[in-house]
Formats: structure tokens, sequence, C-alpha cells
């Protein structure tokens, strides 16, 4: 196990800011890990962790501790009846695990095609795209205490999932390292097409599982901009969820604001949708950060060399929506 001293950040993260980190390492496998925890103690600071670095704002002040890269690789198939259990590192590349899955015929993670980042990541915040949320999928995580080194595997039930969060987004839960997930897919042909840009493919009778990923990475390919050239982290922040009367009033003004229930008292709006069309952000540039002029939620950082334009530029736009239609919003993306 090699720690690095003098990180950059910006060179680990696909926002490409954030200051120094005085140590890092890359761990390759669980006993690896343990190391690394142990040389964090030395350093009297919890470490932080990293996937992909998709998901991350990460301060200029960088971090004093050690950052440890979860490279924790390895991907098993275990077929039951019409089910096939797939038992991923969290350190695989998520879309290198569904290209192979898409390949190998089993249903259920197509629909996520293209997410960037790590596979450790997916049950954090119970990623998900075009109608399927990791949590339908995942049937166990292990993962280990920074603390106590202790080894746990949870449920489904345990990872307490809701959109775009988990018990691992918790104070309690931030204390666990992912480094296994189980994904239950299907060997029986089981397209989700909810989402309305897929209907069209249930024309299709011979849709094949390659179909949908085709078409989710073209959609893609029009909302989002190259994650190899400009800086982002997708959807920079949560679709709000606000009661349903709240919404019954916003639909008086605008009567095209997407909404989806989420229970009984609940609706999920569609902030792209207010960005764009209620506070005019599509596309707007301050300081080298922009709101994408293909997807208003997608935040670009275009020309910023610090974590603190891009916090700015993203607490105007907070202000701004609840000065337009009265309501908070929450970052997706995780300040470290
Ligand atoms: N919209 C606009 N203008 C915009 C952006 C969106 O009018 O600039 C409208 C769209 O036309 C659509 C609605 O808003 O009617 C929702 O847009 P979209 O389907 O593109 O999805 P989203 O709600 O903006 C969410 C996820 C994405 C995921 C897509 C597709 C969140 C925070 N984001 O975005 O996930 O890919 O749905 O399922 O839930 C991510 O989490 O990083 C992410 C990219």
């Amino acid at each position: 196990m090699e720690v690095a001293k003098n990180v950059l950040l910006s060179e680990h993260t696909t926002l490409k800011v954030g200051g120094v980190a005085d140590y890092m390492v890359e761990v390759k496998d669980e006993s690896e890990l343990m190391e690394a925890l142990r040389f964090a103690k030395q350093t009297a600071m919890p470490p932080l962790v990293l996937g992909g670095g998709s998901n991350i704002l990460a301060s200029d002040e960088g971090c004093r501790g050690l950052v440890i890269k979860n490279r924790i690789k390895g991907v098993e198939y275990n077929v039951h009846g019409d089910n096939v259990y797939v038992s991923c590192g969290a350190g695989e590349m998520l879309d290198k695990v569904i290209e192979e899955t898409v390949n190998k015929n089993y249903w259920g993670l197509e629909n996520l095609s293209h997410i960037p980042g790590t596979v450790g990541a997916t049950p954090v915040q119970n990623v998900g795209a075009y109608g399927v949320e990791v949590c339908s999928l995942i049937t166990e995580v292990s993962a280990i205490n920074i603390e106590t080194e202790q080894k746990n595997i949870f449920s489904n039930e345990e990872c307490k999932f809701s959109y775009r969060d988990s018990y691992f987004k918790t104070n309690e839960g931030k204390k666990w390292i992912v480094t296994k997930v189980v994904f239950k897919l299907s060997l029986l042909k089981s397209p989700k097409l909810s989402y309305g840009a897929l209907q069209d493919l249930e024309k299709n009778k011979s849709l094949t599982i390659q179909d949908i990923r085709n078409e989710v990475i073209r959609i893609r390919s029009t909302k989002f901009p190259d994650w190899n050239n400009i800086g982002t982290a997708g959807s920079f922040f949560k679709n709000p969820i606000i009661p349903n009367k709240q919404f019954a009033d916003l639909l008086i003004k605008y009567p095209d604001l997407p909404g989806y229930s989420v229970d009984s008292e609940n609706t999920k709006i569609a902030l792209g949708w207010v960005l764009d069309n209620v506070c005019s952000l599509k596309g707007y540039c301050e300081n080298g950060v922009c709101l994408f002029k293909q997807q208003a939620l997608v935040l670009i950082n275009e020309s910023a060399k610090d974590s603190a334009t891009i916090d700015d530029f993203a607490n105007f736009v907070t202000e701004k929506v609840k000065e337009k239609i009265g309501v908070d919003i929450e970052r997706e993306v995780t300040k470290i």
C-alpha cells in the first residue's frame, strides 16, 4: 500500500476543483482498506472516501487527513432460478459492470447506462435514472466501520433507501465504507420503459436489452456534457419533494410544471424545468460556472479554479428558486 502525499483533489473529482489532501491511498482489497484505516488513525482525522469523485464538491482547503480511493474490484455471478445475483467490489466502475450484464442479457441495470462513478457510491445516494433506482435491485451491501473496523452486511431494508438518500448519508451511516454491493438481476426479459422518452421502445416487439442501453446512452448524450472535457457532477441539486397542496398552488401559475407523486401527501417536482422555465437560468453563467444549456439541473464548471466560486453560484441558484417559487432546494452533490 503506497501512500501519496500532497495530492490535489481537483485532479480526483469530476467538478475539477478542490485543494490539497495531505495523504491519499488507493485500496484494492479489504486488507489494504484495514491498513489504510490504521494509517488514518495516526493522522487523528477521520478518513475521506472517494469512489469516482463524480458527485463531490471538494473544498479549497483540501483535507488534512487521509483520502481513501476505493478500488476494491471483483464481479461474481450466481444464478438462482430466474435471477442472477451480481456481487461487485465497490471500486468497480458502474458502467463497466452494466456493459457486462447487458452483454450477458441479465436484465435490471441497463437504464443506468453511462452513469459515471463506482458501484460503491450507488447505495449511498440510491443512484437512479430513466425510471430505475438501484434500491429496486440491491439485495445487500457489505461495509466496514471506519472506527471499529467491524464488518457488516446491510440488507436492503437496513439501507433505508429513499430518493437520492440512504442510511449511508446519515451521521452514523457515514462511518461505514462500502466494500461490496449485490444486485439481483433477471434472466427473463423485463424492460422498464416508464420514463417518458423510453416509452416509444414499447412498440418494438423484438426489443433487446442492448436496444435499451443504446437509447439511454443516446438520451444522456443530449443532456450531459462530455465528462472527459468539462467539469460537472451531473444533477447538482435534488428534485424537491413538496406537499401536494403546494404543488397544486404552483400548478395554477405554472400548469406545465412536471410533478411525480411520491406518496399520498407529497409530489416531487422537476427542478430542471423550474430553473429553465421559471428562473430562466438554463445556460446562465457566472465566473466560469454555468447551468448547462441542454439541461438546467446540470451544473458545469467551465473555468472556475476554486470550489468557493461553485459554492457561491449554487447558493445564488438556491436563493433564486426560493424567491421565485418559495421552495427550499437541497444539493445532491456532497461537500467534503
Ligand atoms: N426540464 C426542462 N428544462 C431543463 C431540464 C429539464 O424543461 O433544462 C424538464 C424535462 O423536459 C422533463 C423534466 O424537466 O420534463 C425532468 O427532466 P429530466 O427527465 O431530464 O430529469 P431530471 O429530473 O432533471 C433526474 C435525475 C437524473 C436522471 C434523470 C433521468 C435527479 C436529481 N436527477 O433528472 O440523475 O438522469 O432524472 O432519469 O433526480 C443525477 O442524479 O446526477 C442524475 C443525472
